[in-house]
């Protein structure tokens, strides 16, 4: 789908999409729609409930022979328009547009009194929206209806200043195909994408200047790596160790690291999970797609930053020579792990990488994301991810991020009694503990012993924001990609400013 930005024209035709403030109240280029059509939008509102409340929409038809739709946007009291509302009107402008087999739609951008962004910012995000939403993973289609197909293929944007919403959103573009390479990483099936697969697409990455490495199961021996390779033991694919850096910032600037889960199929193991909703495991390596994703966009948008990406890639199956409950495993730190349930998987391979990761680049901070555990979806349903560290400035950067952007975190709590109970009789700890309860903590309390000393941490459990089943006004239903625009922007306003 092409965007373009143009100047307010004096009429318009065609599919166009034009904005109401809160009361009702026509912005100019709703209202010169208005007047072309002798008062129609008036009416229109007078027959129903929209008020032009932030979020709301409605849409005429037909209304005159030049105008095959208008689509009237709310945008409410000043303060309501911010970045993540404006992506949502494009969100909304691109599914309606696909939904009613539109290839082209319009809307004009009004500045709007007391709102702080300015209307070459609103236009950028409006195309932002509509371009995320604008997705679809069909690749395995092969007679899909010409309705099922997206149909848009163009979104222009009117605005006063159109050169300056270029540039704005030239800033923006380069997320929508690291999102969309996110996206399709999440969605791929587990046969197609294993370990190795996954790496050889991390790989093309090199590219755009990212630095690659791809180690294998002979390696990660050699390095000591056995409660990760513990894991991948079971499966005929190697499991690998992917390593991408981006070192364009200053020399003296002590590197970031992003640790992602790589599970691309969790069985459960031994601990094998029951039949139902197994399939939904294609996507547990969603911390390792938001992470190669994000490594993806600094890279497109060449940040002036230090960061290294490490994904933990492997597949959690059963089989003759699987691990098996009550095995005891040796991590790369030295610290042995009694392995009570095969299923709790990720927090085994993470702490290898986590360690790897402190050990050969010395960071001053670590974000690990994972899809670790159901208990944090029973305590956060899929609105939030559940965030753990060990530093609060770390965790408020993070959390105001995502806000401004729309992937949300709650910080969750960490304390010694819930370390303790991950405690082993008979190894230095056991990698389940205290039952069902407080399943999402005893995860985190067992990463945290992995964390060496001066090292910001923070553990993102992923588990209920991978995966959508109804979508929201900018991501269609399916893989999220959530983390990849979290991480930019927490590394843009904290590192880059
Ligand atoms: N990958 C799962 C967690 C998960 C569940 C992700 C649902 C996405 C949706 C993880 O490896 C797992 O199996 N966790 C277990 C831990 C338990 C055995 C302590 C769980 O949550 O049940
Ligand atoms: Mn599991
Ligand atoms: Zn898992």
């Amino acid at each position: 789908m092409k965007v373009e930005f143009l100047a307010i024209p004096k009429a318009f035709s065609g599919n166009v999409a034009a904005m109401v403030a809160a009361d009702k109240q026509l912005l100019a280029g709703a209202q010169s729609v208005d007047k072309a059509l002798g008062g129609a939008l008036g009416r229109a509102m007078a027959s129903g409930r929209f008020t032009g409340a932030k979020g709301q929409s409605l849409t005429l038809l037909a209304p005159s022979s030049r105008l095959a739709r208008v689509t009237l946007l709310g945008v409410g009291k000043p303060n309501d328009l911010d970045a993540r509302a404006a992506e949502s009107m494009g969100g909304l402008l691109s599914a309606e547009a696909n939904a009613s087999g539109q290839k082209a739609a319009s809307v004009v951008v009004d500045s709007v009194k007391g709102c702080r962004l300015s209307p070459a910012e609103i236009a950028a995000r409006i195309a932002l929206g509509a371009r995320l939403r604008n997705y679809r993973f069909d690749r395995y289609k092969t007679k899909d209806k010409p309705e099922q197909k997206l149909s848009l293929e163009k979104m222009t944007v009117y605005v006063s200043e159109p050169a300056e919403a270029k540039r704005a959103w030239g800033r923006l573009e380069p997320i929508v195909d690291s999102v969309f390479f996110a996206r399709d990483l999440v969605s791929e099936p587990a046969n197609v994408l294993y370990p190795a697969e996954f790496a050889r697409r991390a790989r093309a990455l090199a590219k755009l200047g990212l630095q690659v490495e791809i180690m294998g199961e002979a390696q990660m021996k050699k390095l000591g790596m056995h409660a990760l390779l513990g894991v991948g033991q079971g499966s005929v694919r190697d499991s690998q160790l992917l390593v991408m850096r981006w070192m364009k910032g200053p020399k003296t600037q002590k590197p970031i690291a992003l640790i992602g889960k790589g599970v691309c199929f969790d069985t459960g193991g031994i601990s094998l999970k029951p039949a139902g909703g197994m399939e939904d495991m294609k996507w547990d390596m969603g911390g390792a797609g938001a992470v190669t994703g994000a490594m993806r966009l600094l890279a497109a948008r060449k940040a002036r930053v230090n960061v290294v990406g490490i994904c933990a890639l492997v597949e959690n199956m059963p089989d003759g020579n699987a691990q098996r409950p009550g095995d005891v495993v040796k991590s790369m730190s030295g610290q042995t792990i009694e392995v009570i349930n095969t299923d709790a998987e990720g927090r085994l391979i993470l702490c290898d990488a986590m360690w790897y990761a402190q050990e050969r680049f010395k960071p001053q901070a670590m974000v690990e994301l994972s899809t670790l555990t159901g208990a944090i979806i029973v305590a956060l349903g899929h609105e939030r991810a559940g965030m753990f560290s060990n530093n609060t400035p770390l965790s408020n950067q993070l959390r105001a991020a995502g806000a401004a952007i729309g992937e949300k975190l709650w910080r969750m709590p960490l304390g010694p009694k819930y370390d303790k109970l991950i405690d082993s009789d008979i190894a230095d700890m056991k990698n389940v503990g205290g039952g069902r309860d407080g399943g999402s903590i005893t995860a985190a309390q067992f990463l945290q012993r992995f964390v060496q000393d001066g090292v910001a941490w923070a553990h993102l459990d992923i588990a209920g924001v991978a995966w959508s089943n109804k979508g929201d006004s900018t991501t269609p239903k399916g893989a999220t990609a959530y983390g990849v625009r979290l991480l930019d922007s927490w590394i843009a306003e904290t590192y880059e400013r």
